[in-house]
């Protein structure tokens, strides 16, 4: 039996990303499998469904795609309405947010398919090329300076001329994870003063490499910091306070602050108060990106440029929809190896022992698995 994989056109409002490209298609139908991509479903992210048929894949109608994939793959999880259109049985792999989703988790469930999250795939060596959540990333650093720079109504190189000296802008970035790095290295090369702060000692020597200046409190708790998988802690109230204290001197002077900062199931921890807001200088701009999940920065509204002063709060909640070819290509990829663990010659067959697919792999056989989805 050939296997159908299914490309919906994702329906969340700003969702501009797909899961497939024309490269990752013909990867898949040189090795045997049909793929079946909805009308229009990269069109947003430039890819016509003309080069999707070029490279092998059927182009059909929504109803077409729903029912008859045999793995269904997804930049968002299905929402409630669209999982009861799954055939029973079917296998779907996306970025579920499942900590968030629960509904449609239960839609899954309900609809008996096999779900795979994403964003659970673990950060070991081997699965380095499924890691979404570090391809994404990456790209949304690099935006959130391009869109910082878009908001700023100066420039960010110095420039010496005959009509006078442009100064160069002064860029700051908080959480020094895979999405503030490429802010960081965004910043230089586009001429930016850089400098950088994070509650994990590693990134120091990160940041420094990368020509940029480092701004910490590092006490005994900030050389803890980090947990064995890589990951910041909730820092103590007396530890975000004395950070609180050194980010209100330095804020004032920046231009830019790029935000990044998160705690993996918690909320954004809240870095920079409406005080030291209103500290920064009238056309000043903060890109907060931590914003999906509230926020880094004390009145960052979701989606909207919120100005005060002259001094503007942009809080994207998705950014990465505004680097959609790249980010789908990316994350094409990402699945395509993922894709490698479910399919073994041919047919469907994963290895439920393979810590990748038991650490991803949400619902199966009516139920919720993954042990941190119990409650
Ligand atoms: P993340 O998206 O969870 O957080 C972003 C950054 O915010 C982190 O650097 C974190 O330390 C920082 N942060 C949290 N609370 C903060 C606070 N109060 N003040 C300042 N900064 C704060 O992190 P991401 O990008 O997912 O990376 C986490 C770690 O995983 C990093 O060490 C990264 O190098 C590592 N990683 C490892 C991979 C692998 O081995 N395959 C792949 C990708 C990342």
């Amino acid at each position: 039996m050939v296997l159908v994989i299914g490309i919906p056109k994702e329906t969340l409002t700003g969702e501009t990303r797909v899961a497939a490209t024309p490269d990752t298609v013909k990867k898949w139908v040189a090795s045997g499998q049909r793929v079946v991509v909805e009308t229009g479903a990269g069109v947003s992210a430039a890819f016509t469904d003309e080069a999707f048929t070029a490279a092998g894949a059927e182009i059909a109608d929504t109803k077409v795609v729903w029912s008859s994939a045999d793995i269904l793959l997804k930049v968002r999880g299905p929402s409630t309405t669209e999982a009861k259109t799954l055939k029973k049985g079917t296998t779907v792999v996306a970025l579920l947010d499942a900590y968030r989703e629960k509904d449609a988790l239960k839609a899954l469930v309900e609809a008996g398919v096999t779900a795979y999250a994403m964003e659970f795939v673990p950060r070991i060596t081997r699965a380095q090329v499924m890691d979404a959540l570090s391809s994404q990333a990456n790209l949304a650093g690099y935006r959130a300076v391009i869109e910082g720079a878009h908001l700023y109504g100066k420039a960010f190189p110095m420039m010496m001329t005959a009509a006078g000296t442009v100064a160069p802008a002064k860029v700051f970035v908080m959480g020094v994870g895979v999405a503030g790095l490429q802010a960081i290295a965004t910043a230089r090369r586009l001429g930016a003063v850089v400098s950088a702060t994070d509650v994990r000692p590693a990134t120091k020597e990160q940041v420094e490499s990368l020509g940029a200046k480092f701004i910490a409190v590092e006490d005994e708790e900030f050389k803890n910091a980090q947990t064995a998988g890589g990951y910041a802690k909730e820092m103590s109230d007396d530890y975000k306070a004395k950070q609180a204290e050194l980010i209100s001197g330095h804020i004032g002077k920046q231009d830019i602050v790029i935000t990044t900062a998160l705690i993996p199931g918690r909320p954004a921890p809240r870095l920079v108060t409406a005080a030291q807001v209103a500290s920064m200088k009238a056309g000043s701009v903060l890109v907060d990106i931590a914003a999906p999940q509230g926020g880094n920065v004390e009145g960052c509204v979701p989606d909207s440029v919120v100005e005060t002063n002259g001094v503007r709060i942009y809080g994207p909640t998705n950014i990465t929809a505004a680097i959609a070819n790249d980010a789908s290509a990316l994350y094409a990829k990402n699945l395509q190896a993922f894709l490698g663990l479910l399919i073994k010659d041919g047919a469907l067959s994963p290895d439920f022992e393979d810590e990748i697919l038991k650490a991803a792999l949400v619902t199966q056989n009516g139920a919720v698995v993954h042990p941190n989805l119990q409650n």
